[in-house]
């Protein structure tokens, strides 16, 4: 029943919280029982079951960051290993991206929508240089299904073919469309049927990528892109076979079927090398990103593509493909715009290579010390996996990690590979710490569960 008085006064004083940096004790109890209530009454009761930070009648209550690290409520400091799946690349706040972003926001925050958005240009440029070979033509977008939706409709457009190919496992977002192109029955059962035209082959295997194209036009069909992530994120960081991306590459070629690499999670340096592709000297058709895009302070995402994609109808509807409200405002381009500049500046592709090395040696010993916990490590960059021999195990571990302060993903449901995505700025005495803890954790996993 609508209660405007009510609202009003509980605005008021839930803003009071936000402006106010010295919160009482009272306040902050009363934030926690506040959001606990709100969840399980208006959010998802479901949610607080899911979380690790979360006992019935208490929570850890994210309410700062900075750098490497989460900060709840009450001050507690939790290393961050978790890296919001990847966007945490320049870390937490960082305050030269902070700083842009905040000079933007005195100036305009969202674009009039006829006037010409100079950002928006300037970003596109900057991504055009960043990115490989002829890839060009931007279209910015909010998030990374979103992203998935235009890489999708776009290939249409572009080749006039109507199936898709993907892969099994793969992860490319929630929506319709990025659903459809999906790997995991677990996201899909529910709404079937959604996009028929789709054909998911077994990751890392060309040849199978080739049968599927080959087959669809034997019998009259018209394919219009395959979509793969360079290292399947989600799946559990799992790396194709070096010479994959290249042998897609030409198989695409020879078909004139669009190449659409999906760098939501791979880009921005998280693997090593500012795009994934680049590992293989790969130049895709049209490429997604997003995650890391916004510096961890502004959420967007986008595609680009290269001439032949930008077809003249497009050119001459620009409307057709899409037109997001908020798509490539003027704050969260002003984000990515500094984001870049950080990243060149600091090599944090190289950062992400070393610290990635330095880490997966470590993983390695412990691998060795536990080897009936921990049944692999794997890892391109700071995108690593740990994996289990069974999800319940994984799951003790994290558990443990979290009441030893360090997150990381696993959750109830897919706790059996577990990813670890730190910030590419984590220091190597932070990692050192990670790595005690876990430690600590994988003894205290085995012997719970008699490994
Ligand atoms: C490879 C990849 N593509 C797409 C997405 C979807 O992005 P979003 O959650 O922003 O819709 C994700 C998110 O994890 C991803 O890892």
């Amino acid at each position: 029943m609508a209660n405007k008085q009510k609202a009003l006064e509980e605005a008021k004083r839930i803003i009071g919280y936000i402006e106010n940096d010295e919160l009482t004790k009272e306040d902050k109890d009363r934030i926690v029982k506040d959001s606990i209530s709100n969840f399980n009454e208006n959010v998802n009761p479901g949610w607080l079951e899911y979380r690790k930070s979360v006992s019935t009648d208490a929570a850890f209550i994210e309410w700062t960051d900075s750098a490497e690290n989460f900060e709840d409520l009450y001050g507690t400091q939790f290393i961050d290993c978790l890296g919001g799946f990847g966007i945490y690349t320049c870390g937490h706040r960082n305050p030269e991206i902070v700083k842009t972003l905040k000079a933007q926001l005195d100036k305009y925050c969202l674009h009039s929508q006829e006037l010409v958005d100079p950002l928006r240009g300037y970003l596109a440029n900057l991504m055009a240089m960043i990115t490989p070979g002829d890839l060009q033509y931007c279209f910015f977008t909010n998030g990374g299904a979103e992203a998935t939706e235009m890489a999708l409709k776009l290939a249409r457009l572009a080749t006039g073919g109507k199936w898709y190919i993907s892969t099994i496992g793969a992860f490319h977002g929630k929506s319709m469309g990025a659903i459809s192109v999906g790997g995991k029955g677990a996201y899909r059962e529910d709404y079937l049927p959604i996009l028929q035209s789709v054909q998911h082959v077994e990751f890392g295997n060309a040849e199978a990528m080739e049968t599927a194209i080959k087959n669809l036009l034997t019998v009259g069909e018209t394919v219009a892109g395959v979509i793969i992530e360079p290292v399947q994120g989600e799946a559990g960081v799992i790396i194709p076979p070096k010479g994959y991306l290249k042998a897609v590459r030409e198989i695409c070629d020879k078909y004139n079927v669009a190449m659409i690499c999906d760098e939501i999670q791979t880009g921005m340096g998280r693997c090593g090398t500012m795009w994934r592709v680049e590992f293989e000297d790969v130049v895709p058709d049209i490429m997604t990103y997003g995650k890391a895009f916004g510096g961890g302070v502004m959420p967007i995402t986008g595609i680009i593509a290269r001439p032949k994609m930008w077809t003249q109808k497009l050119i001459d509807n620009p409307w057709i493909l899409g037109s997001p409200t908020f798509g490539g405002n003027p704050l969260a381009c002003s984000a990515a715009i500094a984001t870049i500049k950080y990243m060149l500046e600091n090599d944090i592709p190289k950062q992400c290579k070393e610290k990635g090395d330095y880490f997966m040696e470590k993983l390695d010993v412990l691998m060795k010390k536990y080897p009936t916990v921990i049944k692999a490590v794997r890892g391109a960059g700071l995108l690593i996996c740990m994996e289990f021999p069974e999800a319940e195990v994984g799951y003790e571990v994290v558990k443990g990690l979290f009441a030893r302060k360090v997150m990381t993903a696993g959750t109830l449901v897919n706790a059996k590979t577990v990813r670890i995505e730190p910030p590419g700025v984590i220091e190597y005495k932070t990692i050192d710490i990670v790595i005690e803890r876990l430690d600590e954790a994988l003894a205290d996993a085995k012997a719970a569960f008699k490994l």
